[in-house]
Order: structure tokens, then C-alpha cells, then sequence
């Protein structure tokens, strides 16, 4: 299966957030693997959670006017997420389960970091008044 990589293009112009999207993208990748899936998933999960922790609070901070939509698009993620990892434990895992779900999360993390995400670091660009370092 094809790998995500990082490319300069996802970058949201902060290292703590770029940083934090690489981990996630080595996380989808494992999903690619032959490793257990809902445990990868639970890591997914957890992940997860302290980057949409550390990006909304800096947003936040930042007064980023879009924070509640961009919330909305967290909270889809994590939604699709329970209900994958849900199908895992109820014993949905095969090799075609698995290419959806590595096809779902590649697709997913590309559009939100090249769209939702873009769109705050390039709000932020217009608005040199503010910053995401804190
Ligand atoms: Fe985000």
C-alpha cells in the first residue's frame, strides 16, 4: 500500500503543529503495515487527541475566527474513527478492511492539512499580528 510522506507543502508554518502532523502521518502509515490494526488505531486515537488539543488551544490563543468549524472537522474524525475501531473489535479485519481504512485516513489527513489546516496558517500570514508560538 501506498505511504504518506510530509512534504513542505502541508506545513502550517509552526514546528510544535508540523511536528505533531508528521507523528500522525507515521501513525496512518503503520496502518499500511502487518501490525495489530486496533491497536494502531487506538494509537491513531490517542494521538490524535493531543494534536486537536495542542492545535485548538493555539488557535485559541490565536483567535482564529473559523475555531468552531475547524472543531467540527475534528470531531468527524474522531466520530469515524470510534466507528472503525468499533468494526475492529467486532472482528471486521481483513486485508480489504484495512486497505479502506489506510485509503480513508491517507485521503482524510492529505485534504485536512492541505485545506482546514491551510486555511488558519494562511489567516494567520494575513494577520502578522498574531502567532501560533506561544
Ligand atoms: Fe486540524
Amino acid at each position: 500500500m501506498a505511504q504518506m510522506e510530509w512534504q513542505e507543502a502541508y506545513s502550517v508554518g509552526n514546528p510544535v503543529l508540523d511536528g505533531q502532523h508528521k507523528e500522525l502521518i507515521a501513525l496512518v502509515n503503520k496502518v499500511g503495515d502487518d501490525v495489530d490494526l486496533g491497536e494502531v488505531l487506538a494509537g491513531l486515537r490517542r494521538y490524535g487527541e493531543t494534536h486537536f488539543d495542542t492545535e485548538e488551544s493555539l488557535l485559541e490563543a490565536a483567535g482564529y475566527p473559523d475555531l468552531e468549524d475547524h472543531k467540527k472537522f475534528h470531531d468527524a474524525f474522531r466520530d469515524w474513527l470510534d466507528g472503525v475501531m468499533a468494526a475492529c473489535r467486532a472482528g471486521e479485519d481483513d486485508a480489504a478492511v484495512r486497505r479502506d481504512i489506510h485509503h480513508y485516513l491517507r485521503v482524510w489527513l492529505a485534504n485536512h492539512l492541505l485545506v482546514h489546516d491551510k486555511a488558519y496558517a494562511s489567516w494567520l500570514t494575513k494577520t502578522p499580528e498574531l502567532s501560533l508560538d506561544q
